[in-house]
């Protein structure tokens, strides 16, 4: 009866090999060599066998999903799933799942079968072959008494008759998880004669495939408006592409024309939905509802072998609702981060990791109004407010027209044991909010008082490190590999700590998409720096840029972030002008304005092919260097020592005007520098004596580098 070859084993070091390469997720394969691409009339999947399709790239079988972080290893609670995944991609990548909602405690009732009562897919339970009782079927109504499943190679899994396979009954690409592949649709289809509503859903996080908050959709407005959505627990739109025009949706009009991604919307007696198509149909792509909230486009590279993010939507974390979850505060800045308020601590921390944050953050002492019987005793006292600056408010206050000063708002709030916080302002008025407190953002000038038990008030000089601000960098992945990378960095680059940075001004977050299709796929090198390859590149309104690639350098977000906005707030006439950034998954690329001249150092040494320069312009070239570093050392708000001062630095205009590169990856004047000498940077040569005797580093490091640069000018 079983036709499909089967091994017995689970392959323990293919498991290990697999931990070792997902972050996430990983996934314990059985060891198995699969032939076919179709289930047949009497055949089962059982354990370790699965389906591939034809061309090798789709796997469809029993998949278990886990945590290898750190406190998680002792749980045994990793279930198996019925699923597909990308065959092709060593880092485990499930693209649909069938019993998301009803995981398997064992491999070894793992079985999917063609029920021989309706022709529908099966995991039946036990013993139990009928589908009426199973872990999961395919529940098509309209069935042939002999039906086959076959894997196809876009990864559609389909349900058809066993003498015809155009006679579909059932398709996975109609039930979509959190994931769309190329040829898949969102929206209504009528494919299999029923009218099917496809949306994504992610999932609760990182390991459980249970569907998540989240949503994908499209939106049938009134008059004929579509536009896609994304949705928080099927009633709150934090995100919406705009109405559909004819070529695009008006919100993204960047997706005309591109290449990766295209979205066209069809309204026709198929239905209405959106399909998703990728251009070159050698390229690994998805499209995903992340448990984050937001929308993923992914391609996976071959040189880094790991997916890498596209395109994001909203763009910021912070826009995702309720994206950190209950009294917790969502910053962009340095770089998108949650921590709880104050007097609040993460309630489930465990769920943290794993980026599921719907939790949010729990009261660590209750409030008068309501925990008095818990609080009994002397600390008997009224709560009192906790003001947080500079938020940006939540959208579900209640307006309260009798309070007409702070004072009169806040005796409101505590004549409400619900009340958990009021603000108050002039022109607006008093706002009180009840309940759980949802998108509250570090951004703007409102103050909201949270109301916090007398005791945390009080104790706050004591106890202001416990439970106050537990940072989790959003999509951070282990903190073993964060800590291995942050630690790396500060070793090679000796950086000052991400609160140095305030808001960077004026400097453009790119998408990567956006800077591949400038620089043509990075096409035209300029060069090779310390940190990167440089290319050149050509903006929408013709300005001509130099897109510096960060390769290799998996530095940490936040510490990008913090770089990127101290830098974009120096600016000075010989200081090459940083116009932007791109931080998009591992992807870190920073975006200058465009030097015709190029590099110093090309054009005093003549094996590198530039021009001889005259006097009057190494003169210039001279002075330049001087004011830029006079700037950076005494006249610019945060003083900057630039450490690494050479030719190779010292960038040419189209008239010679000369402009410094790579300033501000060096520590702020001031802080800890005993620790600088350690991760010493700059070149031999034009590196100054104190350097290397350990005495303290000061702005005269630059002055001795450009005293031999200066000789070499000359
Ligand atoms: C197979 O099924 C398709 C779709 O139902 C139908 O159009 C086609 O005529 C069938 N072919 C045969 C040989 O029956
Ligand atoms: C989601 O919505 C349902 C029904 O509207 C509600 O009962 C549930 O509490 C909501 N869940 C969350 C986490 O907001």
């Amino acid at each position: 009866m079983i036709q499909i070859p089967m091994r017995p084993a689970v392959s323990l070091s293919l498991a290990f090999v697999l931990l070792l390469l997902s972050l996430h997720l990983h996934a314990i394969l059985p060891c198995h060599a699969a032939t076919t691409d179709t289930l047949s009339p009497g055949q089962e999947l059982t354990g370790g066998d699965k389906l591939l399709s034809s061309n090798g790239r789709f796997a469809l079988g029993f998949f278990q999903t886990g945590s290898n972080f750190s406190h998680d290893t002792t749980n045994p609670e990793l279930k198996w799933y019925l699923g597909i995944w990308f065959h092709t991609v060593p880092k485990f990548t499930p693209v649909w799942v069938a019993n998301a909602e009803n995981p398997v405690a064992n491999l070894a009732s793992c079985k999917l079968l063609l029920s021989l009562d309706d022709g529908n897919l099966v995991m039946p339970s036990s013993n139990n072959r009928s589908s009426t009782v199973a872990i999961w079927s395919s529940r098509a109504t309209a069935t042939a008494t002999s039906t086959a499943a076959s894997l196809l190679d876009n990864g559609n899994l389909v349900l058809h008759s066993a003498s015809n396979a155009s006679d579909i009954f059932w398709q996975s690409f109609d039930h979509p998880t959190d994931t769309i592949l190329q040829g898949a649709k969102i929206g209504w289809s009528n494919a299999t004669g029923l009218m099917i509503r496809r949306r994504l859903v992610s999932r609760k996080n990182a390991v459980d495939q249970t569907p998540g908050l989240y949503s994908f959709q499209l939106l049938f407005g009134h008059g004929g408006h579509t536009s896609i959505v994304s949705m928080y627990n099927s009633s709150d739109t934090y995100w919406s592409s705009g109405d559909w025009g004819g070529r695009y949706f008006s919100n993204i009009p960047e997706t005309v024309g591109q290449t990766w991604l295209s979205l066209n919307f069809t309204s026709s007696e198929q239905g209405k939905y959106i399909e998703y198509a990728v251009e070159d149909p050698t390229v690994l792509s998805r499209g995903t509802m992340d448990v984050s909230g937001q929308m993923k486009v992914l391609v996976w590279f071959e040189g880094s072998q790991d997916w890498q993010t596209i395109y994001t939507a909203p763009n910021s974390q912070c826009d995702v609702y309720a994206s950190c979850g209950p009294f917790t505060v969502c910053s962009d800045v340095p770089s998108p981060s949650c921590s709880c308020m104050k007097g609040y601590s993460i309630r489930s921390p465990q769920d943290w990791e794993l980026e599921d944050r719907t939790g949010g953050c729990a009261r660590d002492t209750p409030l008068y109004c309501n925990g008095s019987s818990a609080a009994a005793g002397s600390e008997h006292q009224a709560d009192k407010f906790y003001p947080m600056p500079s938020v940006q408010l939540p959208s579900d206050g209640r307006s309260v027209g009798t309070a007409t000063s702070a004072d009169e708002c806040s005796v409101v709030c505590l004549g409400s044991c619900s009340c958990t916080a009021y603000s108050y302002d002039d022109q607006g008025g008093c706002y009180i909010w009840h309940g759980r407190l949802l998108n509250v953002r570090q951004q703007g000038n409102s103050v909201l008082h949270l109301r916090v038990a007398a005791k945390e008030v009080q104790g706050i000089s004591k106890t202001s490190n416990r439970g106050v601000v537990i940072g989790a960098a959003i999509g951070a992945s282990t903190a073993t590999f964060c800590l291995v990378f942050l630690l790396t960095i500060w070793m090679r680059k000796g950086k000052r700590h991400g609160d140095d940075a305030q808001g960077g001004m004026g400097v453009i977050a790119f998408r990567y998409a956006e800077l591949l299709y400038a620089t043509k796929s990075f096409s035209e090198k300029l060069g090779a720096g310390s940190f990167g390859s440089v290319f050149k590149g050509s903006l929408s309104d013709s300005t001509t840029i130099a897109v510096k690639r960060l390769d290799g350098v998996r530095q940490g977000e936040k510490q990008f972030r913090a770089e990127v906005s101290s830098i974009g707030i120096i600016q000075h006439v010989n200081l090459v002008k940083l116009i932007g950034f791109c931080c998009q998954g591992d992807r870190r690329l920073l975006v200058y304005e465009y030097m015709p001249n190029g590099s110093l150092d090309s054009h005093l040494f003549q094996s590198n092919g530039g021009t001889v320069l005259d006097w009057t312009i190494r003169y210039q070239i001279a002075l330049g260097v001087a004011r830029a570093l006079a700037y950076l050392h005494a006249s610019c708000r945060d003083c900057i020592i630039h450490c690494d001062i050479k030719p190779e630095n010292i960038l040419l205009d189209g008239s010679f005007t000369p402009k410094v590169a790579d300033f501000g990856m060096a520590k702020f004047l001031g802080r800890d520098f005993s620790h600088v000498v350690t991760t010493m940077r700059g070149t031999v040569g034009y590196l100054a004596p104190e350097w290397i005797s350990g005495t303290a580093i000061t702005s005269k490091v630059d002055v001795y580098s450009y005293g031999m640069v200066l000789l070499e000018i000359i």
